[in-house]
């Protein structure tokens, strides 16, 4: 089996998660699930950054050690992933033994080349974004904080000046071999206009050595620096090495990562900084970047400031898992931003799950119950028209492609679509008018298996969005025992599933109604 790694970034937990990094979890999910299904041997891992001065101020804020305050944040992190329906395989933390020594191992291989030096080193620093902000221009004035603030566009209060002996990495030297490295695409930036944008900031900027170190009296929750304990690293320099300590499974080394999934704010990181520290510690490049927006609350960003952030456990508590990731993967522009809306949240649930989705799989297996008794209509395949046939194929090839290209909503679009088919066809075929006419028998069977053949092929469709629900489909709807909806888990887009009349005629459906969206006040589902 073809091996597939996939990582999240790594959340600092020094809040509680909001929708928008529950955003990233689900769209990863996603990718996870769908790789798996394609029948490759997924490896999938996401967790937390432990390390850095936001959690050391925080932890101190709470009277807490940073140990203690961040094993606290983690279960609330790991709560969250777990709650909405993430299957991950390891769920690492910065602060895991093996990620210390592989934090070490990477620096020394850095050291080795002579990729890293120290110097004196003055600058703004940003806390809340872990970030050098750099130095004024020669005649500016910008020796006070206010002033520093404006100058980088960013919040006062959350700013200091540093000014003390650090670690440099030398990634100016691997500038010319970065850019050639993301214009050809060994590591594909994803989407195009993310990958231009960081082109051109190459070509205009230049990159500059960094900061990769603090003086231990001024930040001491990190990793040491390997010879040199007056030092910490750098929370981003050991934060990125986490795709690489969590790549190791039972002695198996899933390295390269096939994908990152990370915010736009943290593409520069993943692009530049991480290809040089692997270019320098001579290690292979991951293959993919993806890159997604932002999620803003009823069209404004989301800040503690505004009180407008968005808690996903609420929302997971009241409408299920399910819906919450069909929301944030249909409703949600896979790369771009995108907003998050009370309102909008409930319309989606009631259009597409209740009314389209969940009335459809309801209707047609009452309908199957009532006219064939329970089972799948017995016919000859090869009487069937092939329209319903061509249509189910033309939008499998055009999910796989979507998926291809990293557009998430547009995929199950596609899906969405067959779902308003068959409503369609319903209105149109009248069932209920064709079960009264006995000369009409076998044209019922015809458009009963149809539907039933087609719900099927969407629930695979769906899938990757909304396991839970689509497996009650699977068991209770066509009956498929446990060993076959993991079959399905796992390989379900072989053609042994996604051929046409997979659907066996004459065989049992499942004999237990089910409501997977509950209409009225939106009740939780799974
Ligand atoms: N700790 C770093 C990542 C290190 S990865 C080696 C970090 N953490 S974070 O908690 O600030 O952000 C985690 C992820 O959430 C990032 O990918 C970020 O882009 C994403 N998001 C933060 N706010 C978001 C929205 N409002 N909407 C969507 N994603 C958002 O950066």
């Amino acid at each position: 089996m073809k091996k597939y790694y996939i990582t999240t970034s790594i959340a600092y937990p020094n809040a509680n998660p909001h929708i928008g990094y529950a955003y990233e979890l689900v769209q990863a999910d996603f990718l996870a699930r769908y790789y798996r299904m394609s029948g490759h041997d997924v490896r999938f891992v996401t967790g937390v950054d432990a390390h850095g001065l936001k959690i050391q101020q925080t932890a101190a804020k709470r009277n807490m050690s940073p140990a203690d305050f961040v094993n606290e944040q983690k279960d609330i992190y790991q709560k969250l992933a777990d709650t909405i329906g993430v299957k991950y395989d390891r769920f690492i933390s910065t602060e895991d033994e093996d990620h210390i020594a592989q934090s070490q191992c990477i620096w020394t291989k850095c050291m080795e080349k002579s990729d890293i030096y120290k110097k004196r080193y003055s600058a703004w620093y940003d806390i809340k974004e872990e970030e050098f902000l750099g130095l004024a221009e020669e005649g500016e004035d910008i020796n006070s904080r206010e002033k520093a603030a404006a100058r980088f566009g960013v919040n006062a209060e959350f700013i200091e000046f540093i000014d003390e002996e650090n670690y440099f990495f030398a990634l100016s030297r691997f500038k010319d071999q970065i850019f050639e490295i993301l214009s050809k695409d060994e590591y594909k930036i994803v989407p195009q206009n993310r990958k231009l944008e960081l082109l051109n900031f190459v070509r205009d900027n230049g990159l500059n050595d960094i900061s990769i170190s603090r003086d231990r009296s001024k930040l001491s929750w990190g990793i040491s620096v390997p010879g040199d304990e007056s030092q910490v690293m750098y929370v981003w320099f050991d934060a990125l090495i986490n795709y690489i300590t969590a790549a190791k499974f039972d002695g198996e080394d899933c390295w390269p990562a096939d994908l990152h999934c990370v915010g736009k704010d943290i593409a520069r990181f993943h692009a530049l900084i991480w290809t040089g520290m692997l270019l320098s510690a001579k290690i292979e490049l991951p293959k993919e970047l993806l890159v997604h927006g932002f999620i803003n609350h009823d069209g404004r960003k989301m800040s503690k400031s505004w009180g407008n952030v968005v808690d996903p456990m609420p929302l997971l508590e009241k409408y299920g898992s399910a819906a919450i990731r069909w929301f944030l993967l249909k409703e949600i522009p896979s790369t771009d931003d995108g907003d998050y809306s009370d309102d909008r949240l409930n319309a989606v649930y009631t259009a597409d799950l209740a009314n389209d989705y969940g009335n459809l799989v309801s209707r047609v297996w009452n309908m199957a119950q009532k006219y064939f008794d329970g089972k799948v209509p017995d016919l000859d395949l090869a009487l069937l028209g092939n329209v319903e046939q061509m249509l189910v194929e033309e939008k499998w090839l055009a999910y796989h492609a979507f998926i291809e290209k990293r557009d998430i909503n547009s995929a199950l679009n596609e899906g969405h679509d067959l779902v308003v088919m068959c409503n369609r066809w319903i209105e149109e075929n009248k069932p209920w008018v064709l079960a009264k006419d006995p000369d009409k028998e076998l044209e019922l069977a015809e458009l009963i298996y149809e539907l039933l053949e087609t719900i099927r092929h969407i629930t695979l469709m769906f899938y990757p969005v909304m396991p839970n629900i689509c497996e009650r489909v699977f068991r209770d709807v066509y009956n498929v025992s446990d060993l076959g909806v993991k079959a399905i888990e796992e390989g379900g887009y072989d053609a042994e599933f996604t051929d046409w009349g997979g659907l066996m005629p004459g065989s049992d459906l499942g004999k237990q109604s089910l409501i997977l969206f509950p209409r009225l006040e939106v009740q939780k589902n799974d």
